[in-house]
């Protein structure tokens, strides 16, 4: 339908045009500049980038691939702490000469290429200044610290110590080393970083007959280990299900990392279930309980959501450390009628028995998916990020797209067959309580082009011709309580939307409700992650991800896979020695002042 007299938006910007090139694009009146880039600088000590010639010793002093999650967290006035996840490697544009692995294989990928790609993954904690509105990395920062897959963590809450957690190097299932595919995460109101460990499944090999003889093969083929993405099981055996069969089972989990103590030791807390964990963004609930919504991002997974036992305590960040240790999981059920019902995950409670193969809580727990299945949760269209309104008290479930949903399988909050689009879902807890186990829900879109009647795209009618997306995927609510929208299409995107990923605005309240505005764009090949609001409003920060990488070669001006030699685009440096490299983007007025406002 025509544009109709547009109701007047609480997003104060001229929006941005879809597109696709080699550059990012910000709306006019803002800056957008580098913040942050692969191979920078963390330490005082830390070596020139030199990708050429890169060593695992000086990626562990540098900025990690591919930045994902962004976390802000204030120290004063002018100083910050920002937490980014490094969710994977791409081998094909971080080293010369390497092709794409699920391509050519791993022949090249040596010892000392998956040391590298190692150190590349897990996160930075980095702290941050502002000079003249800008906020730069500070190199001298007390709390500046890298997290990788070989960071020593503990195992902590009703898992730890479990016999399936046992492994060689570990008799005690509760020494792990590492965190790997770190996709979003969260900031906890006592100032701790929740990494969520997303794909971990890709990580681990040692073929099919290793998984059909596993003692837990069901299991294993239900989170889809081993997934044999990397090669690192040939370097480190505890990657190889075959010799540590236990290991896959001691990823999957939320970390916590306490930001403020760059010697402490993360916490993988193993109450909030193992899935692939696409963030773990937490609200303090009206009784002082402390709500964390998480997402499993898998086609016809599911929307889960841990409640504390005890309360939140401003006053004492001590006592809030081991929060997230003792509560109650619960996942998901949609009815048809708008009604949402959560089910909790405990054992001894409905088919969480020892007959049906969960014998405590620590295999409903390592199991989450298998305990989420016997309830009988509703399968999903991919959730992604997961994250309360503090305003509103709603809650938005970003549901990216699944293109095998079948129209016989079509339900409520999942509308449309072979959705290649994804939708925006808002749930309204009962009486406003997050603890609640009742709720409402309505779609506030169902994303892609509106114009296209295939699509069954459904958009505020306000909405103009940049102003819908594919593919969302992460979320941010700015301290107005609104709602941003990043996209991830994929190496799809020229079948989703034809359009670079990007940021765009998405009203939720009001005549506006379900309009669409595009504020920033991302360069080709790459997908938007992150954004995250400082809290006084004045920058956001985004995260463009695996830059030059998805879908080349269906972009016309360029028309082949990237590679190290041979990228779509050198973003951000566009300098002829260097490959393209993730970074994270800072947005400000130009002037000053309070983004959209
Ligand atoms: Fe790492 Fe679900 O995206
Ligand atoms: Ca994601
Ligand atoms: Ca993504
Ligand atoms: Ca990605």
């Amino acid at each position: 339908s025509k544009a109709q007299a547009a109701p007047k938006s609480r997003y104060v910007f001229e929006e941005i045009s879809h597109g696709v090139d080699e550059t990012h694009h910000v709306a006019e009146g803002y800056d957008a500049d580098i913040l942050v880039r692969w191979g920078d600088p963390l330490f005082a000590d830390s070596p020139d980038f030199d990708p050429a010639n890169q060593t695992e010793a000086s990626q562990l002093r540098q900025f990690g691939y591919n930045n994902d999650f962004i976390g802000f967290h204030r120290l004063s006035d002018d100083r910050a702490v920002l937490c980014v996840n490094h969710e994977y490697t791409n081998e094909e544009l971080m080293f010369p000469g390497i092709g794409r692995q699920d391509k050519k294989g791993f022949a090249d990928m040596t010892a000392a290429l998956v040391a590298v790609e190692m150190a590349a993954h897990g996160g930075t904690v980095v702290e941050i200044v502002r000079r003249d509105g800008k906020w730069a990395v500070d190199t001298a920062g007390r709390l500046n610290r890298r997290i990788t897959p070989k960071t020593p963590m503990v195992l902590t809450g009703p898992a730890a110590g479990d016999d399936r957690l046992k492994t060689s190097a570990d008799g005690t299932g509760t020494q792990v080393l590492g965190t790997i595919n770190n996709c979003a995460g969260g900031i906890t109101p006592w100032g701790t970083y929740l990494m969520a460990e997303e794909n971990f499944n890709g990580y681990f090999w040692g073929g099919k007959d290793a998984a059909a003889a596993h003692p837990h093969a069901t299991s294993l083929k239900r989170y889809g280990i081993p997934g044999g993405w990397y090669n690192w099981g040939e370097h480190d055996t505890r990657f190889d299900i075959a010799k540590e069969p236990n290991e896959p089972f001691r990823f999957g989990w939320v970390v916590e990392v306490d930001i403020m103590d760059p010697a402490s030791t993360p916490k993988k807390r193993t109450a909030l279930g193992r899935m692939k964990h696409e963030g773990a963004e937490t609200i303090v609930n009206k009784d002082g309980k402390v709500v964390v919504y998480c997402g499993d991002d898998e086609r016809f997974d599911y929307v889960y959501k841990f409640v504390t036992n005890g309360s939140y305590n401003p006053a004492d960040r001590a006592a809030n450390m081991d929060l997230l240790d003792e509560g109650t999981l619960y996942v998901a059920k949609f009815d048809a009628d708008g009604g949402v019902e959560w089910l909790p995950l405990v054992h001894g409670q409905g088919p969480l028995t020892a007959a049906n193969g969960f014998r405590s809580q620590a295999d409903v727990l390592i199991d989450t998916r298998l305990a989420a299945d016997a309830l009988g949760a509703t399968p999903m269209d991919r959730p992604e990020d997961v994250e309360a309104n503090p305003v509103t008290g709603k809650v938005y479930v970003i549901l990216t797209n699944n293109s095998k949903r079948k129209a016989d399988q079509v339900d409520g909050p999942n509308p449309r067959a072979q959705n290649l689009w994804g939708q925006v879902l808002e749930i309204t807890p009962d009486g406003g309580d997050h603890a609640s186990t009742k709720g409402s829900w309505d779609l506030v879109v169902q994303a892609g082009d509106p114009a296209d009647p295939e699509v069954k795209a459904v958009w505020n009618p306000a909405t103009s011709a940049n102003g819908w997306f594919a593919c969302p995927d992460n979320c941010a609510v700015d301290p107005e309580g609104r709602l941003w929208i990043s996209t991830d299409q994929g190496g799809s995107w020229k079948k989703a939307s034809g359009t670079a990923d990007g940021v765009w605005a998405l009203e939720t309240e009001g005549e506006g409700r379900g309009t669409g505005k595009h504020f920033f764009r991302c360069p080709v090949g790459a997908e938007m992650c992150g954004p995250r609001f400082a809290d006084d409003m004045q920058a956001l920060f985004v995260a463009v991800q695996h830059v030059a990488a998805d879908g080349t070669k269906h972009w016309e001006p360029f028309g082949r896979e990237s590679t190290y030699d041979d990228p779509a685009t050198r973003w951000p440096d566009f300098d002829p020695k260097l490959p393209p490299r993730p970074s994270v983007v800072m947005i400000t007025r130009k002037g000053g002042g309070k983004i959209a406002v």
